[in-house]
């Protein structure tokens, strides 16, 4: 048990929808908090790089086109074990199985389309979180 830092995208899709307030007041609710936050348009070089473990699949060009298709709202989030936590609340990757009560079983239908990334491990959290808070965070 640890306190821990990871990032957080509200992807293209909840911004355009207007979902990033729900989900970081769910975040908020459960006692995390925030230790950075930027809205910003991903270039195509920060996608590639972010999503660089996925370089080489076949979805890997859908995936950069999709999070550079609009805002990001990316989310430095502090708390108990934030790591594994933001990534249960979070709900499985395919919205079609993620549990009711989820981030994704409550707002997402589609696996392209799934309004949320968070950090996997301790060593993607510090990767993540210095590509999108390069000045670094309060
Ligand atoms: P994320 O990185 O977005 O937090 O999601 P994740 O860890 O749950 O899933 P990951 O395996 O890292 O995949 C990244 C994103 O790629 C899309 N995906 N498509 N067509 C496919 O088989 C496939 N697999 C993954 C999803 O949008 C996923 O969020
Ligand atoms: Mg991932």
């Amino acid at each position: 048990m640890a306190v821990e830092r990871t990032l957080v995208l509200c992807k293209p899709d909840a911004v355009r929808r207007g979902l990033s307030g729900e989900i970081v007041a769910r975040f908020e609710r459960r006692g995390f908090v925030l230790k950075g936050a930027r809205l910003l348009k991903v270039s195509k070089g920060l996608a590639q790089q972010h999503y660089e473990e996925h370089k080489g699949k076949p979805f890997f060009g859908e995936l950069v086109a999709f999070i550079t298709s609009g805002p990001v709202l990316a989310l430095a989030i502090e708390g108990e074990s934030a790591i594994s936590v933001v990534r249960t609340m979070m709900g499985a990757t395919n919205p079609a199985n993620s549990a009711p009560g989820t981030i994704r079983g409550d707002l997402a239908l589609e696996m392209s389309e799934n309004v949320i990334h968070g950090s996997d491990s301790k060593a993607s959290a510090k990767r993540e979180l210095a590509l999108f808070f390069p000045d670094g965070l309060v």
